[in-house]
């Protein structure tokens, strides 16, 4: 019998036959501020779904190895279970949204080098920063692990970047999770869609991802089909 055994804000998981495979159901939710804003958007779970097993396929291929195994229905894909780290790797190639505000930087200003945080998952927190001595002394992950997981969001960095350039936006931040496999290996894990990461219109610096929800000035599903359309495109042509 399958089991329901985590419900997040726009994902739920789900065991399968297979006790190494999870079932990822996307739902038609968006949240905000940590979950203070919230709504039903018809159609996002189909195009989350569709946008992240494109992306976890095309970073599979590229070598960067991730939970992703298959896509089994519009809205559910199928993925290894891994233990997730309750860590929240964000990378900023451009300053934006909280970066910006924290700082009082105007959004738009490229960084030389990508600037790198972490954040401790925890909804009851509300995700509060952590540096790399903060999880060292709570043993979230080791100095080992957390150096594997910058090395990989550094590879993802560039493959998007230049993915994305080919689509005409631009990878402004992203944020990646992480899991560890029976055996250890840390892995890729939960998804990569326009919910967790900032997409710019090369042409005109519009935004191509929540943030037109979380700031209420635009549609979310007319902009993630424009995302989905472009990926397909380049995907066809890669
Ligand atoms: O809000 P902030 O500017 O810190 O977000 C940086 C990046 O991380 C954005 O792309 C955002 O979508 C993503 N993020 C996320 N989940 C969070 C916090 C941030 O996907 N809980």
């Amino acid at each position: 019998m399958e089991k329901l055994i985590y419900e997040g804000k726009a994902k739920q998981m789900w065991t399968t036959a297979d006790e190494d495979v999870l079932r990822v159901v996307y739902m038609d939710q968006a949240t905000a501020l940590n979950g203070k804003k919230k709504d039903q958007i018809y159609g996002k779970g189909v195009l989350n779904n569709q946008i992240s097993s494109l992306i976890f396929e095309y970073l599979a291929q590229k070598g960067i190895e991730n939970h992703f195994i298959k896509k089994v229905s519009p809205t559910e894909e199928l993925v290894k279970k891994v233990k997730i780290l309750p860590l929240e790797m964000v990378t900023r190639n451009v300053a934006a949204g909280h970066f910006a505000t924290r700082f009082g930087v105007e959004e738009g200003k490229k960084f030389q080098t990508p600037v790198e945080e972490t954040y401790f998952k925890s909804d009851k927190l509300d995700d509060p920063f952590m540096n790399d001595s903060q999880i060292l002394a709570l043993k979230i992950a080791t100095k080992e692990e957390i150096e594997k997981m910058w090395s990989i969001s550094r590879k993802v960095n560039q493959l998007l970047t230049d993915l994305f350039a080919k689509m005409d936006l631009k990878l402004i931040d992203f944020k990646l999770e992480f899991g560890k496999l029976k055996n250890g290996q840390i892995v890729l894990a939960d998804e990569f869609s326009p919910d967790n990461c900032r997409l710019w219109n090369i042409s005109d610096n519009a935004h191509m991802d929540k943030d037109v929800y979380r700031r209420d000035i635009g549609n979310l599903t007319t902009v993630y089909e424009e995302v989905l359309k472009r990926l397909k495109r380049v995907l066809m042509e890669e």
